[in-house]
């Protein structure tokens, strides 16, 4: 194996990409970042500073703070978080100062797996591995919705898909680093799925590239 070896997935919210990446990464001893968390760290630091979500100078300024080995996913996990990320995800500042923290961590021996949006197609591109992660909205806000009633929650599923739906246009519709497949990514369609034949599925892709480095 050429080291480091990075492994990219991407895909929209809510597809499993970090349950997949966790256990990619604990698979093959590799180091995990989920690059959401800085963007919601960013978006966290704005909305406790009472800042709105859309300055673009200090949202560049929370983003050059946030310490990427203190990412709390208990404290950024919140629905209202992620979509006040997505929000902060759209500036082309805040994408900048965030780019070399992401490249540098990738770069971890003996290996890394990085989750997001942007992976396989800005952060890095060259990245032996690419994976693209979807499933259908409905199949995502489903997943979520049952989520929330498993623990013990309450929930309306048509919100919940609303919320997806707006999140997928966002996300995907920005002008810097829109989400999309890299031209080079292997597509992983989890709606039929458990989260067990998606790993299946993922080993399979990283072992056959695994075999010929
Ligand atoms: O994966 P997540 O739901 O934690 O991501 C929250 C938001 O952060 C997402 O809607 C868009 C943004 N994001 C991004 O623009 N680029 C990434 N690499 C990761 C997340």
């Amino acid at each position: 194996m050429t080291t480091p070896f990075t492994i990219a997935i991407d895909g929209p919210a809510a597809a499993g990409k970090g349950t997949l990446s966790r256990l990619i990464a604990d698979q093959y001893g590799f180091h995990h970042l989920d690059t959401g968390l800085i963007y919601r760290a960013t978006a966290k630091a704005l909305l406790d500073a009472g800042l709105p979500l859309d300055d673009e100078a200090m949202a560049e300024t929370m983003a050059r703070k946030v310490d990427l080995a203190g990412l709390d996913r208990a404290v950024l996990s919140k629905h209202e978080i992620g979509e006040a990320a997505s929000k902060v995800a759209v500036m082309p500042a805040v994408r900048r100062v965030l780019v070399e923290a992401q490249r540098a961590f990738s770069l971890k021996e003996p290996g890394t797996v990085l989750d997001g949006r942007d992976i396989g197609t800005v952060i890095c591109p060259d990245a032996p591995v690419k994976i693209y992660v979807t499933a259908s909205a409905e199949v995502r806000a489903k997943r979520r919705y049952d989520e929330i009633i498993d623990a013990g929650g309450s929930a309306d599923y048509q919100a919940i898909f609303e919320g997806v739906q707006r999140r997928d246009e966002r996300d995907m519709g920005r002008a810097d680093s829109p989400l999309r497949p890299a031209e080079d990514a292997h597509l992983l369609d989890t709606s039929e799925m458990s989260i067990e034949a998606a790993f299946q599925a993922a080993k399979s892709i990283i072992d056959a590239v695994l075999s010929r480095n």
